[in-house]
């Protein structure tokens, strides 16, 4: 369970605190033990900046404002996010179960980072530890400022939440997490949100021929789905909806084209986090009852190479009729992909957005740093997109997406293949996904960030749940 973070107003003298603070804060205020005073005194001098007193039966800490006074305002909320993450570490390996942030100056989005950070540190997947499971002690996490107000812990706690709940499907194992359950688990998020969830069967999607999911999920014995969320509450913002797209491959071995590079086929059980970020998005939109009409998008199966699987060679007719020339099955994302945006414009959307651990290109030009981003939309879309990467440090980088990168995937035979040359792997594979929108469109390859192999401060180890808090941002924006 995620750590709940509330409100306090009373400083508790026994239990674990954190202060945001100056060189030259007067100490005796927070009534320290002369002890600590000391310590605390003798770190400043030694320069130190983020300062840990352990000298009772509780720990002390102490952040220095100094440390972020030449970076640009996102770039010292990030490091307040990932002093939080310190300070969860902490008080794990001392068994402690709470803390208490507070800070001297009035201050209120830098707090609720420090517990923010703290808070998506504390996570972890224990369903598969048997015996001594080895869980965080943290349980609660206070907040004691005068500024932050109900609805934004409220809100904190929701994105937390939905967070926790991405990683945990993208770190379940395609042994339990098949599409069928997927979609099961995701009808499952909705109860009790006042979310609509629709599950299209394999027998529905090939009454609707959608040519692309069912050509991928042909060597599987497990049928494909397609799930369909909607949060349409009274007096929503916008006049058509925001439409958001995921890719939910349980896993990719790469199908008949068999992944080639050894050990890289270990992680795809992370191939559906464009699928949980999307479907977690609309679980945080609805419990935070944000007046936004949004829809969510999440074809699923896996991709592999069973008796009928799909071929190279193979020609496709997608949804919408147009065709594609296979000449690769491990770039499968974009089949199920293609289906789904053409499915999109039966909403008229005023916007569609779609994620996806879409190319190796993607993850290899930025690491796990960002999210390789491009499209259609207007200017005046992109920055907001953008100010949100900024404001959650999902950040985003716009890659080019020129014509010329659309002449890579001619097909001889066919209306398009499914793979480019050499180069641009990831615009040849976004410029794929264009011919099947006729609306405004970004699309957001998140294969660098969804799944780090090791620590990363507060996105953790394994599943990230990267892009929850990027769109939950960007919608409660768009509220506005
Ligand atoms: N799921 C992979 C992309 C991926 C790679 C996700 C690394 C996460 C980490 C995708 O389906 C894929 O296999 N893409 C191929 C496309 C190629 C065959 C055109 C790739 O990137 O190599
Ligand atoms: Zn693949
Ligand atoms: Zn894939």
């Amino acid at each position: 369970m995620y750590p709940e973070i509330k409100s306090t107003n009373k400083l508790n003298p026994n239990i674990s605190v954190a202060i945001l603070a100056t060189k030259k804060s007067n100490w005796k205020q927070w009534n320290f033990a002369p002890e600590e005073v000391v310590y605390l005194e003798k770190q400043i001098k030694a320069d130190k900046k983020f300062i840990v007193v352990n000298q009772f039966k509780r720990l002390v800490f102490v952040q220095l404002m100094e440390e972020f006074a030449h970076m640009e305002s996102y770039r010292k909320i990030e490091g307040l996010r990932e002093s939080g993450n310190k300070i969860c570490v902490q008080i794990n390996a001392h068994k402690y179960n709470a803390i208490q942030i507070l800070s001297e100056e009035p201050l209120k989005e830098e707090i609720l980072a420090m517990a923010e950070g703290c808070a998506l540190s504390n996570y972890q997947f224990l369903k598969y530890k048997t015996g001594k499971k080895d869980g965080h002690s943290l349980e609660k996490v206070e907040l004691l400022s005068s500024r932050i107000a109900k609805s934004d812990l409220t809100q904190l706690n929701i994105v937390v939440d939905a967070v926790y709940k991405a990683r945990d499907l993208v770190n379940e194992p395609q042994s339990y997490l098949n599409a069928v359950r997927f979609a099961e688990e995701i009808k499952r998020l909705g109860k009790n949100t006042g979310l609509k969830v629709d599950v299209l069967n394999k027998k529905q999607l090939e009454s609707l021929k959608m040519g692309g999911i069912l050509a991928v999920n042909k060597g599987s014995r497990i049928p494909p789905t397609f799930t369909l969320m909607e949060w349409k509450p009274k007096g929503h913002k916008n006049k058509k909806p925001l439409v958001l797209v995921g890719k939910g491959v349980v896993y990719d071995t790469g199908g008949l084209s068999l992944k080639p590079t050894p050990n890289s086929m270990d992680t795809m059980k992370c191939d559906m986090a464009g699928g949980a970020l999307v479907a977690l998005t609309l679980y945080a939109v609805a419990k935070a009852n944000l007046p936004y009409h949004v829809v969510a998008l999440i074809p699923a199966t896996d991709n592999r190479p069973g008796g009928d699987a799909y071929t190279p060679g193979d020609v496709v007719t997608m949804f919408d009729k147009q065709t594609v020339e296979v000449l690769n099955t491990d770039a499968e994302g974009r089949m199920l992909l293609g289906d789904a945006l053409a499915y999109a414009k039966k909403y008229k959307p005023e916007l569609v957005l779609d994620f996806a651990t879409l190319t190796g290109a993607a993850a290899a030009a930025i690491g796990p740093y960002g999210i390789v981003c491009m499209g259609t939309a207007d200017e005046k879309i992109k920055s907001k997109l953008r100010i949100s990467g900024f404001n959650t440090y999902e950040r985003l980088v716009e890659f080019p997406f020129w014509d010329e990168y659309a002449k890579l995937i001619k097909s001889d035979i066919a209306d398009m293949k499914n793979i480019g040359g050499p180069v641009g792997g990831a615009i040849t594979a976004g410029k794929f996904l264009e011919k099947f929108t006729d609306y405004p469109w970004m699309h957001f390859d998140i294969a660098g960030p969804a799944f780090v192999s090791k620590d990363d401060s507060y996105r953790g180890k394994n599943g990230t749940g990267y892009g929850v808090r990027l769109m939950f941002d960007f919608i409660k924006n768009q509220c506005k």
